[in-house]
């Protein structure tokens, strides 16, 4: 082949591969992108707490808040609600955010032994070894550890920790603080925050625990009310567990219809570890069938899983309750209590009537079974003055909910009448939604 052809070969082929290239780039930017199907088990966690901002739904309100007063207004956090309500999820999401501003974070996670000098060496541990601004003293130190004098630590030691590390300011997050048996924790830390407060040190703490009041947690220290911002964290809204289910679905490569999604919200209630669970029961089951598209039948399947799983502490709780299913009274009187409308945080409003009943949000509870849900403290007064209840057992509710979901399903008897429960359940809503 002569130079002027294989030239010309090249450069026509050279062409052809710059045209081919600019087709594609213009293909790529009008097509769709199809983002790659992850298995249920990565998208649906209802033993994991989420890690990141694309990870989770929602919280936006919640995040902003806690890292202004963080940042902005020099103030430590405790973010405390029932378990399993996303506190982790979004103590993930600040920590990230705080990083991404150059904020130096350090990551603790309590035991039930843990004390104020194991807690804050922990924080240390957590911290690269090229923060220390000085040269380390002995070498079994781990991370930044040895910006701790070797003793039992003393409230004052935190005061000198901004300076032994070369950081400008300094996050320390306490996860599970509830877990900490040892009460002279609770005012070691929040002597520890007086001091770092009074001496305007950038280092505070974000604590968080399970607890329904923020005394629970730190205890009452009048001194600290004004640099500590308590954070109680809500439900997720019934749009937020919607949110969570179609982003799974899409993420999952299984489509759930909105009547599939009004179901999970309405069992739900606002915990996203229900959205999580029944969401990958749901994909499980739709997958166990051959299909892609979540059906009614999957609801089923998922309902009853979640039965034939459910702790038994809480079966023995509500068999008891309604004397082994034979109670209609009481049953009745759960599934109204477990609809009834519940504010942000899963209050329930209540009236207690003449007759020593209730109504609650709306519906009535005979004397009989609302004496005896006061009495084995299935629910607990948040604010008895302002007739504010909740479920001292979340799982009981969700368990209520659960078997009139599945109660609906095989709502006819053996001689082929509708169950009583089942001819009332149906005819109350499921949930009263909150948007
Ligand atoms: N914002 C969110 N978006 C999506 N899923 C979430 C979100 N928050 C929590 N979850 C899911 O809810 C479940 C509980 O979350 P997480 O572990 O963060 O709660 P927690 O309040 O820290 O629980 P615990 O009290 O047991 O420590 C997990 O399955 C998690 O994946
Ligand atoms: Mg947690």
């Amino acid at each position: 082949m002569g130079v002027i052809s294989r030239l010309f070969r090249s450069q026509s082929s050279n062409a052809a591969e710059i045209l081919f290239e600019r087709n594609a780039r213009q293909r790529s930017l009008q097509e769709p992108r199809v983002a790659p199907v992850l298995p249920a088990s990565e998208v649906f966690t209802p033993s994991q707490p989420k890690s990141g901002r694309r990870q989770v739904v929602g919280r936006d309100a919640e995040c902003a808040r806690i890292l202004q007063a963080l940042q902005e207004d020099r103030a430590n956090v405790v973010l405390y609600s029932e378990r399993g309500r996303g506190k982790t999820s979004l103590s993930n999401m600040v920590v990230e955010a705080l990083r991404r501003s150059n904020v130096i974070v350090a990551r603790h996670t309590c035991e039930a032994g843990s004390n104020f000098t194991s807690i804050l060496r922990g924080l240390m541990q957590d911290l690269p070894v090229s923060l220390l601004a000085a040269p380390r003293r002995f070498d079994q130190c781990e991370g930044c550890e040895a910006a701790l004098p070797d003793r039992e630590l003393r409230p004052n030691d935190t005061l000198t920790l901004p300076d032994a590390l070369a950081c400008r300011s300094l996050v320390c997050v306490i996860d599970e603080f509830d877990r900490v048996e040892d009460r002279n924790t609770r005012t070691r830390l929040a002597d520890a925050i007086k001091q770092l407060s009074d001496r305007d040190v950038d280092f505070r703490f974000f604590i968080v625990g399970v607890s329904e009041d923020l005394d629970q947690i730190l205890g009452q220290h009048p001194s600290i009310q004004r640099s500590v911002l308590g954070v109680h964290l809500p439900l997720f809204t019934d749009r937020d567990v919607a949110k969570l289910i179609s982003k799974g679905g899409r993420e999952s490569g299984f489509e759930f219809p909105s009547s599939v999604i009004a179901r999970v919200a309405a069992l739900a209630r606002g915990m996203p570890y229900i959205a999580q669970l029944l969401g990958l029961r749901l994909v499980q089951a739709a997958r166990a069938r051959g299909g892609t598209v979540v059906s009614e039948e999957d609801f089923h399947a998922a309902v009853n899983r979640l039965l034939s799983d459910a702790n038994p502490r809480v079966v023995d709780m509500y068999s008891a309750l309604t004397q082994r299913g034979t109670d209609l009274e009481m049953m009745l009187s759960l599934r109204r209590i477990a609809t009834a409308p519940q504010d942000a945080w899963g209050r329930l409003h209540v009236a207690v009537s003449l007759d020593g009943g209730a109504v609650v949000g709306g519906r009535q509870i005979p004397p009989a079974s609302w004496s005896e849900l006061l009495a084995v403290s299935v629910l607990q007064a948040t604010d008895r003055d302002a007739g504010l209840f909740v479920f001292a057992q979340r799982a009981l509710m969700h368990h209520v909910l659960l078997m009139a979901a599945q109660e609906a399903a095989h709502h006819v008897t053996d001689n082929g009448q509708i169950s009583p429960v089942a001819n009332v359940a149906r005819r109350l809503p499921m949930v009263a939604p909150r948007t």
